[in-house]
């Protein structure tokens, strides 16, 4: 049985994949970034001091092996950005670094360009996206036009495959209205990245192989949430990758059964960047308070996270999807103030009860209305805590009744963003 660990986010994102994915690096041979690119925002508090992590793998503060996988669209200056920003604490080197070549490339000037322009004319329509140019470098990889990572190490190769992508870029450009972009500017962003980078790419699909054979636990690292999955989150108001579990192994190049372990990361209430239905959404002052507790405001682009309650049969039907093996409740703490907390357990659609959405679709969402049941606060700080019997009886009970809806054992609860602020109950391990 694999002893590998699967990372998933099963709200809208945000759900602080990133603190987990660093707390359980420890023991690891290799942490693996698998889709998204740098829309990503993760962020990891040791003592007292904050990474943000939009593209590297958030265990490479243990020092060991962070790798960026095929199923990614790499940014490679945010990437250099990153590394430079890491090399004031850590070495980073091609012994601890490995960039798929099949990694698909966004190009700045392209592809956050592109993803401005369509976002710019899709008035009400608009997605809400973080503007990082996801969905253009996205649709370059399955149009067969994007550039590789692994190109650059062919630098001869270049200028066919510049002008190839923009034959299709510069018509749109046209088309929109806007400049045609330079080759030949492209071309000297490629080879000035190419140089900084070519000693870290490599097969990464060989590398987590030997791994495996040596015995090595490779934690792969999701980014975004389900409900963001292109497939089966709440599309058209989602990201351009997918999300569940099941991308890590075609994001690296693994074979399904080196998934491994499921981890299922979710919030104790729920929250949302960007446009799209959310039938727990809070405009009232608790939602002020979730997001003035919570400080969520999204890492990548600055922008106030919508807060709401807690959404049971979402993220059961995420952990469904994910065939996830135990969650980790995250900023539990965040809860302590108030004096009653809503959970829905299940919706309704013009007086009729529906058990469990499979078709995430804005215009079946937008009519739910969400079946509440309240249970009572524990008014009194839990921030810190590292063990389940220091825990008011109230928050152990909110925590019994989320696992009962969502039908998932909790292996672990944070109780504060600081990596040791963090109650582990069991261990991730399949039986
Ligand atoms: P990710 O994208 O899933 O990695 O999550 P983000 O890093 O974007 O957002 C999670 C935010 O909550 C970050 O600011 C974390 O430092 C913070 N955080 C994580 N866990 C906890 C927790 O248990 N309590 C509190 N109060 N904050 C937390
Ligand atoms: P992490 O990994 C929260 C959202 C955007 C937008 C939609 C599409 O930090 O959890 P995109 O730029 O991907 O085309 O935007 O997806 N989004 C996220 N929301 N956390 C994220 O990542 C996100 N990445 C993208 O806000 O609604
Ligand atoms: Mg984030």
């Amino acid at each position: 049985m694999s002893n590998n660990i699967t990372i998933v986010g099963l709200q809208w994102g945000d759900e602080g994949k990133g603190k987990l994915t660093d707390f359980y690096s420890e023991n690891a041979a290799a942490i693996v970034r698998f889709q998204g690119g740098n829309n990503a925002g993760h962020t990891v508090i040791v003592n007292d001091k904050t990474y943000k992590f939009n593209i590297m793998p958030s265990g490479v503060l243990h020092g060991k092996l962070a790798v960026i996988g095929n199923g990614v669209v790499l940014n490679m200056s945010r990437l250099i950005e990153e590394i430079t920003a890491l090399r004031a604490d850590f070495e980073i080197t091609p012994k601890n670094l490995l960039v798929s070549e099949n990694a698909a490339l966004i190009i700045p000037g392209l592809h956050p360009e592109m993803d401005a322009i369509f976002e710019g004319a899709s008035g009400k329509a608009a997605v809400g996206t973080t503007k990082r140019g996801i969905g253009p470098a996205y649709m370059d990889k399955i149009g067969r036009f994007a550039i590789k990572a692994g190109d650059l190490l062919f630098p001869d190769s270049l200028p066919e495959k510049v002008d190839r992508l923009l034959f299709l870029h510069n018509a749109i450009r046209r088309g929109c209205g806007e400049k045609e972009a330079s080759a030949s500017h492209i071309l000297d962003y490629l080879n000035e990245c190419g140089e900084a980078l070519s000693p870290f790419i490599g097969n990464v699909g060989q590398r987590l192989y030997e791994i495996k054979k040596s015995g090595g636990r490779i934690i792969f690292e999701g980014a975004q949430g389900s409900m963001l999955d292109i497939d089966h989150g709440s599309f058209p108001m989602v990201t351009s990758s997918n999300t569940i579990a099941a991308q890590a192994s075609i994001g690296t190049g693994v074979p399904p059964s080196e998934i491994g372990f499921v981890l299922g990361i979710v919030k104790a209430y729920t929250t949302r960047v960007g446009n799209g239905f959310f039938p727990t959404e809070l405009n009232d002052e608790v939602g002020e308070y979730l997001g003035k507790a919570g400080s969520e405001i999204g890492v990548t682009t600055g922008r106030s996270r919508r807060c709401g309650w807690f959404d049971a049969p979402l993220a059961a039907r995420s952990a469904y999807l994910s065939g996830v093996n135990g969650a980790v409740i995250t900023k539990l703490d965040v809860l302590d103030e108030l004096s009653e907390i809503k959970v829905c357990v299940g919706y309704e659609i013009d007086g009729e009860k529906v058990p469990f959405l499979f078709n995430a679709k804005d215009e079946a969402m937008s009519k739910v209305v969400p079946i509440y049941e309240t249970l009572p606060g524990w008014k009194t700080s839990i921030k810190g805590m590292k063990n389940l019997a220091d825990l008011p009886t109230n928050a152990r009970r909110y925590l019994d009744f989320i696992e009962k809806h969502i039908g998932v054992r909790i292996i672990a609860v944070s109780t504060g963003p600081e990596r040791s602020e963090t109650i582990e109950i069991s261990k991730p391990v399949l039986r």
